[in-house]
């Protein structure tokens, strides 16, 4: 009996341990993986809504580490996730202008929710996102303000959320740096992180998740997708191409709290794909700047380090039809998770992958794991993969 008491604190703890937001594209072009993004320091879900790591993780704002990724109002954002078999809604945030995303914590008034994909067609977000290699994408309102932003992607897992405290949330912050026609604050409603979670809010603590209830009429928590008041008068920062700065150093220390900008960068193939004009998807990547060693080692190719960080322009991503042609990277660097990458609920064997649900009380998928998990029962509606 200490055994298996013991057993389970172990599962449970795994259980409640495993997916992150690893990679961004703007308009198909990615800076590289967990390039941009505040990587937690675990895959664990935050339970507590009243808590700071609500806002961005535990690790926030991550000490400056981290490179700001340039982007346009309006851009398409893709975002990968390593994986979630849990069944749940994704929603994205923005948090901005602030004076420098890099340090930015993001805690308090000004969010606006951007996007949210529920359950559609009896499927919720994180099964969509499988069907899709874990990603999901949206745009960049338009009538943003210029400036520097925290964009949070968030997955809140609903598999525990008949227990009062049982919602997981899962998020991460990126850094960007955003060219808009919009003004400050013209972007309604806002919400406060944290603030505008309650545990007892009825789309996060759900008696009867496994029992009658209507997942077709689900709304994530945040509210309404903001709406953006479109040009709000002020100039867009058109950065000349005289105010690049000098080359200088490329040494910067990874403590350094100094931001840099990055502009999407394709990935290590990019022309794998491409047609003709294979200059295409390479040009944004002109101007850009990696400020910490570990980033270099991602990025093929880096144009000259600037000596500050405070007047990197902003590339002008180019649109090309070839974008949308262009293939992920080839090696998925850095992360624990590769084995997981292609997320979807069963293998083709009909197994259930790990992670993955594979039983519970109205469960009618497949309930035999891969070789080398088995299926834990976690509560009466939900068994999983481990
Ligand atoms: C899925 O994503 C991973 C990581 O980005 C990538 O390596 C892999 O090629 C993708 N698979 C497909 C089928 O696109
Ligand atoms: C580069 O920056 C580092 C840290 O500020 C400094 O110690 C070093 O002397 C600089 N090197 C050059 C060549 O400027
Ligand atoms: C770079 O950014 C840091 C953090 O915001 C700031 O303290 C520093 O003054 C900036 N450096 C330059 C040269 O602008």
């Amino acid at each position: 009996m200490f055994s298996k008491a013991l057993l389970t604190t172990v599962l449970i703890s795994a259980v409640s341990a495993h997916q992150n937001w690893h990679q961004l594209w703007i308009n198909d072009v990615t800076p590289g993986y967990q390039t941009g993004i505040r990587m937690p320091p675990s895959n664990s879900p935050v339970t507590d809504v009243t808590s700071n790591d609500i806002v961005c993780n535990v690790k926030n704002p991550n000490a400056g580490a981290v490179a700001t990724v340039a982007a346009k109002e309006g851009d398409k954002i893709k975002v990968q996730w390593d994986q979630s078999g849990h069944p749940g809604p994704i929603t994205h945030f923005l948090f901005g202008p602030v004076d420098d995303a890099a340090t930015a914590t993001g805690v308090g008034a000004g969010w606006i929710k951007i996007d949210e994909l529920d359950n559609v067609g009896g499927k919720w977000a994180n099964e969509i996102m499988g069907a899709n290699n874990m990603t999901h994408e949206f745009k960049l309102p338009t009538g943003l303000a210029s400036g520097e932003y925290l964009l949070r992607s968030e997955m809140l897992a609903l598999h525990g959320a008949q227990t009062l405290g049982g919602g997981q949330f899962y998020m991460g912050c990126a850094q960007l740096k955003i060219t808009g026609t919009g003004s400050k604050g013209g972007c309604t409603p806002t919400i406060s992180l944290p603030g505008a979670y309650k545990a007892s809010d009825p789309n996060i603590f759900i008696p009867n998740v496994y029992n009658g209830f209507d997942a077709s009429k689900y709304t994530a928590p945040g509210g309404p997708v903001a709406v953006c008041g479109g040009a709000g008068g002020a100039a867009p920062s058109v950065p000349s191409a005289s105010a690049a700065p000098a080359p200088g150093n490329s040494t910067v220390p990874i403590e350094t709290p100094a931001s840099s900008i990055v502009a999407p960068i394709s990935t290590a193939a990019p022309t794998e794909a491409a047609p003709a004009e294979s200059e295409a998807p390479v040009e944004s990547s002109s101007v850009i700047v990696a400020k910490t060693s570990s980033v270099a080692s991602v990025l093929p190719t880096l144009a000259p380090y600037p000596t500050n960080n405070a007047t990197v322009p902003v590339t002008k991503p180019v649109r090309t039809t070839l974008a949308t042609h262009v293939r992920p990277r080839p090696t998925y660097v850095g992360g624990a998770v590769t084995s997981e990458g292609a997320a979807t609920p069963t293998g083709g064997s009909g197994a259930v992958k790990l992670y993955y649900q594979c039983g519970g009380n109205n469960w009618k998928g497949a309930t035999t794991c891969v070789t080398g998990a088995k299926c834990v029962k976690q509560n009466e509606f939900y068994s999983q993969c481990l």
